[in-house]
């Protein structure tokens, strides 16, 4: 499997143009009755839905244990973000069926469907910003068409999907598109033998994937939804709930962290640090990363290729740096849980703590928080 997906990321890197070419030479692209595209480009979509663009992280259910229920793979998941929580009529958006049943995108053209994901425009108005067409407008048409080549030709899976229900923040229109000049580009001079490899990883970490989209600062109601001066800087705030994350010591929300090369962020990774994280999940002490963090086999990121987990590092580890300040860190001390009682602090202890005890105690929070971070 690994094999083939080197030798078909290798082919559609040079079939790129071709590409290009022939969408705009054709003007529509292949509808239903078309001719099936050829197999190079349904395994080019195949690889970016599932470890670049990860459409599955959020269309296709999760077991009890969070792993994606690849059974019911793009059949869309039932209130799959709910932005108004403690109100049941309110804030739920589920992710739709992707599958080419007609519960699904059976009855879409092509185009309807490359518009949903480029451009955020839905068959009955426009998707809210929980979809991130703002990142994915600025993909290159060939991959957008892989991408909707592939949705064709998975098997369809009989799955209606509840509407969405009314939200606090009007969406009166598509999310407005990331501009492309904001992402930035990699520090290093054009006359670098790695500078061509860390654009290929801005193209995969900020353009046709999502890093860029967790790791920066997101707001539903603002326009674009990613603040243009942080990017990279992390702090976007996950629900445990909404992401299926598991483990007892995860809070309820997770924020991701400050991936450019600040001290406040990845300071002294390395490019291969950065890659070898995507495929095993572990952070630089080898300790576990959180979910929703996709990394690892069991993760979306375990099948990048060694070559574009590698490029992403070149990019990452060479980009502005922002300083992010604290980003707190997974697993981290929850507020309601109370501090652990100061009766049988160690005898052997520190013994200047405070008189009731506390500063021992938040002294040993903050150390747990340190190591697991
Ligand atoms: C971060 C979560 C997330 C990711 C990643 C994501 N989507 Fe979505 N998508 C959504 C949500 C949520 C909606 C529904 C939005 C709404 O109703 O406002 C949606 C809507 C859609 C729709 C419209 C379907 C309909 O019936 O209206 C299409 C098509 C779509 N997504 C395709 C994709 C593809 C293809 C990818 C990967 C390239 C992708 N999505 C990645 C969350 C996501
Ligand atoms: C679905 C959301 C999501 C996506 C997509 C995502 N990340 Fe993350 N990432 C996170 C979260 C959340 C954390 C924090 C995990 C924790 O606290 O244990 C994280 C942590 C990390 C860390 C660990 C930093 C450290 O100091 O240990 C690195 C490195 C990282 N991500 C790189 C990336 C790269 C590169 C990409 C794109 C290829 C990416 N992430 C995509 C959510 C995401």
């Amino acid at each position: 499997m690994r094999t083939l997906l080197l030798s078909a990321a290798a082919i559609s890197l040079g079939l790129g143009a071709v590409w290009a070419c022939s969408s705009s030479s054709t003007g529509v692209a292949a509808d239903a009755g078309a001719p099936p595209a050829d197999g190079a480009v349904v395994a080019r979509g195949e690889y970016l839905v599932k470890s670049v663009a990860l459409c599955g992280e959020c269309h296709t259910p999760r077991l009890p244990d969070g792993r994606l229920d690849t059974t019911q793979w793009l059949a869309g998941v039932d209130r799959r973000f709910d932005v108004e929580p403690d109100d049941d009529t309110r804030g739920a958006v589920s992710a739709p069926n992707l599958t080419p049943h007609e519960s699904g995108l059976g009855g879409w053209s092509s185009d309807e469907i490359r518009s949903a994901i480029v451009d955020g425009a839905g068959l009955s108005g426009p998707l809210t910003s929980l979809m991130p067409s703002y990142v994915f407008h600025n993909m290159a048409a060939g991959d957008a068409d892989a991408i909707v080549a592939y949705l064709r030709s998975i098997p369809p899976v009989a799955h209606l999907t509840s509407g969405r229900q009314k939200l606090t923040v009007p969406v009166d229109g598509p999310p407005a598109p990331l501009p492309e000049a904001a992402v930035p580009h990699t520090t290093l001079p054009s006359s670098d033998p790695n500078f061509a490899r860390a654009e290929r990883g801005r193209y995969l970490a900020g353009v046709a994937g999502l890093c860029i989209d967790c790791h920066s600062t997101w707001r539903p109601d603002a326009r674009p939804p990613l603040a243009l001066g942080t990017l990279f800087a992390g702090g976007r705030g996950m629900s445990r709930a909404e992401w299926g994350v598991v483990g007892d010591r995860t809070p309820a929300v997770i924020y991701s962290y400050n991936v450019t090369p600040h001290e406040s962020g990845l300071a002294g990774w390395t490019p291969a640090m950065v890659a070898a994280t995507l495929k095993t999940n572990l952070d630089d002490r080898k300790e576990p990363l959180c979910r929703p963090m996709p990394g690892g086999p069991m993760g979306s990121y375990g099948a990048l290729t060694d070559e574009d987990a590698l490029d992403i590092g070149w990019y990452i580890t060479t980009l502005p740096p922002i300083d992010s300040g604290d980003v707190p860190q997974c697993p981290i001390p929850t507020p309601e849980v109370p501090p652990p009682p100061p009766a049988d602090a160690a005898p052997d202890g520190p013994v200047d703590a405070g008189a009731d005890g506390r500063d021992a105690a938040d002294a040993t929070d903050g150390a747990d928080a340190d190591a697991a971070g």
